[in-house]
């Protein structure tokens, strides 16, 4: 088969489209032939080998995967060939989550092989570029605003890096769980883009002080939640931004991931900092998600589609921060 391996880390030229032998499935496996695989931030900091979850080398990469089961271990009865799946990358293990496209190979080729409990079916009404955006950056969505920050209806949310995939999934969410959401991004061009998949008020953070503009935007009152994938530094202006009582979701660290803790602000305002792994979230909040999108409740954003052969292309649009949503190869 034709996949994209990388056999040592580093700048996108490592990644070769090169003939790998077929995954040999066991008897729980299904193999999987992948129709769409989306990229996310994590791919980047695999391959450049800056992910404090190092991959075995060498590696394919690519953690969302939507597309056929071709072939069915001898244990298999619950699943045909044919069937059309998204799959579930976090394979749960005794010893912690074991998530394909990191840990195992992933879906940047023409098959992947993925235990039977990880796939899951869609509809025919969901196509598999939209279902393949859904593991990584919607279901964080979710699982941050809801299970792990108890997000409420017309509560205000604060999110950064609003154009990455997982920003525009979670203002996408908010919005539809009825929060009012205020968003942050780099460029104009983005926030233009953000008000449309419906963000209440932008901010370009590159260009004005946030917290000034939450302060003004909410008549001084702050934010009651922040889905913060920044990390160092957007932390200052972070507390600031936060109501008493308020809740900052820690998801990702595009802005660094150290900063030095002031407890005051944190003790004297009844502040909560909540970490978010989407490798924890349960497998139910992405059953919901294919549910909602067959529902038609919301349309994953999709910047740009390759082919399979061009993942170094794509893999530098995210590199430059040019994207908006998500960007998806087709092999
Ligand atoms: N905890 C979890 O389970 C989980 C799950 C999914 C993603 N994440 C994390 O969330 C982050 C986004 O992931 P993704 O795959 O959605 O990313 P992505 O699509 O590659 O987008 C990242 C965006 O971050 C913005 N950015 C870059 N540097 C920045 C900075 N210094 N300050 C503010 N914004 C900056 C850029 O947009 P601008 O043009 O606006 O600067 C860029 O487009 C990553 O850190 C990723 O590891 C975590």
């Amino acid at each position: 088969m034709k996949a994209i391996i990388y056999h040592e880390t580093g700048g996108v030229e490592v990644l070769k489209y090169e003939d790998v032998q077929v995954p040999e499935i066991g008897a729980d496996d299904v193999l999987v032939r992948v129709k769409a695989a989306a990229l996310n931030h994590l791919d980047l900091r695999l391959r450049a080998g800056k992910s404090p979850r190092p991959v075995d080398l060498p590696h394919i990469g690519g953690i969302d995967i939507a597309g056929d089961v071709e072939k069915t271990g001898e244990n298999v009865s619950d699943i045909a060939p044919g069937t059309r799946v998204v799959v579930d990358p976090t394979v749960r293990t005794p010893k912690g989550p074991s998530v394909i496209g990191v840990n195992r190979w992933g879906g940047l080729a023409e098959f992947v092989k993925v235990p039977t409990a990880n796939v899951v079916p869609i509809p025919d009404e969901v196509s598999y570029d939209d279902a393949s955006t859904l593991p990584i950056c919607y279901v964080t969505a979710w699982y941050g605003l809801i299970d792990r920050g108890g997000m409420q209806q017309d509560e205000t949310v604060l999110v950064h890096a609003a154009g990455s995939g997982t920003g525009c999934a979670a203002v996408q969410m908010a919005k539809e769980l009825g929060a009012k959401v205020i968003a942050t991004a780099g460029s104009d061009d983005k926030l233009e883009k953000v008000k449309k998949i419906g963000a209440d008020a932008t901010i370009n953070y590159k260009t004005s002080d946030f917290a000034e503009e939450v302060k003004n935007i909410t008549e001084g009152k702050g934010v009651d939640l922040i889905f913060d994938q920044v990390g160092a530094s957007a932390w200052e202006n972070n507390l600031k931004s936060l109501k008493a009582g308020g809740r900052i979701l820690l998801v990702g660290v595009v802005g660094g991931g150290q900063e030095t803790l002031n407890f005051g602000p944190i003790i004297m305002r009844d502040l909560s900092i909540l970490g978010v792994t989407v490798f924890r979230a349960p497998r139910k909040n992405l059953i919901n998600l294919i549910n909602m999108m067959s529902l038609g409740r919301f349309r994953p954003v999709i910047d740009k589609k390759f082919p399979l052969s061009e993942t170094a292309e794509a893999q530098k649009m995210l590199e430059d921060s040019s994207q908006f949503g998500k960007v998806i190869l087709n092999p």
